[in-house]
């Protein structure tokens, strides 16, 4: 039977979009990027670019898929019959493949330490060490990649109601418990301060082009948009939601689990002598040493490491849903076999990526690893450019009619709000991202 699912209730798609928006982005990579890119310079343009730029092209993705409630091909499809613009959805699809495939290989390092911390090898180590040994090992990531597309496999083929909804639910709330306090513990370390400094003094010489676009590509990546995931997510939600509103509450929620990442990391990185720009590990490096700090902390480690597992999933699932919608077309017998070959499709494009910081590490592709090649195409290149066609194709191709009366659904004063968001999505993100863009490649300078 061909029907479009709906979540069940108003908190059960916030909960699924944040939890889509809220992962890897914030917890893991956030932490990195500040730290190699200036710490606080980098966290205000995420902060402004996530305001300015990622939060209204938010609620264009929702409104494309709300209006549609199709899949991110015939989202474009329907609104814009016999044209190119559904090569949007289609672009969606690849590079949310590619996207998946490298995030599992993340997910699969998180299986790796909880694995270590059930058996209590995670305690006292040296973390930079064990760290590079696990990344390193070709079986270990390879394998626990493939458990981790396993697990998202196996909710994602039971349908967005059954499968993602009801996980959301308690997970994300006790999630942000545990960072709670964890930052109250690495804020009394010895030394914290200067960890605070780093996140909120900026230093503006490392103010670049460079900067701005790492920040923009995280913007995105840690809303999940610019390749049609949140149309898809949309397309399930009733007429009767306010989609600003939930898209604000999303962002802002995004931040704070930014902030709250950063000052659990970095006060703990210049308290016990880590290096704030060490890249990828530094989570993975840094997370356990504050744990060791804490009574029972090899418990809470456990804990948190589940509860970061689950902040992963529930992310993956939005990646692997979109392409999952696009194969299914709401044929609900299709969605098991198809949910599986794109699930395998996806483990098999990330291996690669695996095994870059081991037997594949010479490999390199434009000068990065194929890990960091696969980040950088999809994060700096497929969500901006996806995020640019968007905003012209809400603000210009769309009867501006069609956009107000899909926007005014569930809310009751929306003018001014509207004129300013709509003035943003029309001539600010675009701009915005052009310019960020080609700076960035050496085009303009
Ligand atoms: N927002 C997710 C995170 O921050 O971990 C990653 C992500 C999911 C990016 C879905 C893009 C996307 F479409």
């Amino acid at each position: 039977m061909k029907k479009h699912e709906q979540w069940n209730s108003k908190l059960g798609f916030i909960l699924a979009a944040a939890g889509s928006a809220i992962g890897l982005g914030a917890i893991w990579k956030f932490p990195y990027m500040a730290g190699t890119n200036g710490g606080a310079i980098f966290f205000f343009l995420f902060i402004v670019l996530t305001v300015v730029v990622g939060a209204p092209i938010l609620i264009a993705e929702f409104l494309i898929g709300r209006n549609t409630q199709k899949d991110a091909v015939r989202a474009y499809k329907t609104l814009a019959p016999g044209t190119s613009w559904y090569i949007l959805g289609v672009a969606g699809v690849i590079f949310s493949l590619i996207l998946l495939s490298f995030y599992s290989v993340v997910g699969g390092w998180i299986l790796s330490y909880l694995l270590r911390s059930v058996t209590g090898s995670l305690t006292n180590e040296n973390y930079g060490e064990l760290f590079n040994s696990i990344i390193g090992n070709p079986i270990e990531v390879v394998v626990c990649q493939f458990i981790f597309m396993v697990m998202t496999i196996m909710v994602v083929k039971g349908g967005i109601q059954k499968g993602i909804e009801r996980a959301s639910k308690y997970m994300m709330p006790a999630l942000f418990l545990l960072f709670i306090l964890l930052a109250f513990r690495s804020l009394t370390l010895d030394g914290a301060m200067a960890g605070v400094e780093f996140l909120l003094k900026p230093d503006w010489s490392a103010l670049t082009a460079e900067t701005v676009l790492l920040a923009l590509g995280q913007a995105f990546f840690t809303l999940s948009v610019g390749i049609s995931v949140m149309v898809t997510y949309a397309s399930y939600l009733s007429k009767t939601e306010n989609i600003a509103k939930s898209a604000f509450s999303v962002a802002g929620l995004n931040i704070l689990i930014c902030f709250l990442a950063g000052i659990v990391i970095f006060p703990a990185v210049f308290a016990l002598g880590f290096e704030p720009g060490q890249g990828p590990g530094l989570v993975f490096v840094v997370v356990p040493a504050v744990f060791n700090e804490i009574a029972f902390g090899g418990i809470f480690l456990f804990v948190f490491l589940v509860l970061l597992l689950f902040a992963t999933l529930t992310s993956a699932f939005s990646i692997l849903e979109i392409v999952v919608a696009v194969l299914v077309k709401d044929d609900k017998a299709k969605r098991g076999r198809m949910t599986w070959i794109s699930g395998l499709l996806i483990f098999i494009v990330g291996v690669p990526s695996a095994l870059s910081f081991g037997v594949l590490a010479d490999v390199q592709v434009f000068g990065k690893s194929i890990f960091d090649a696969a980040d950088f195409l999809v994060s700096n290149i497929g969500l901006p450019l996806g995020a640019l066609f968007i905003s012209i194709f809400v603000g210009h191709r769309l009867p501006s009619k069609l956009v107000k009366t899909e926007l005014a659904q569930g809310s009751k004063n929306l003018n001014i709000f509207f004129s300013i968001w709509y003035f943003v999505i029309r001539y600010v993100a675009p701009v915005a991202i052009l310019i960020v863009f080609l700076q960035s490649i050496g085009i303009i300078s």
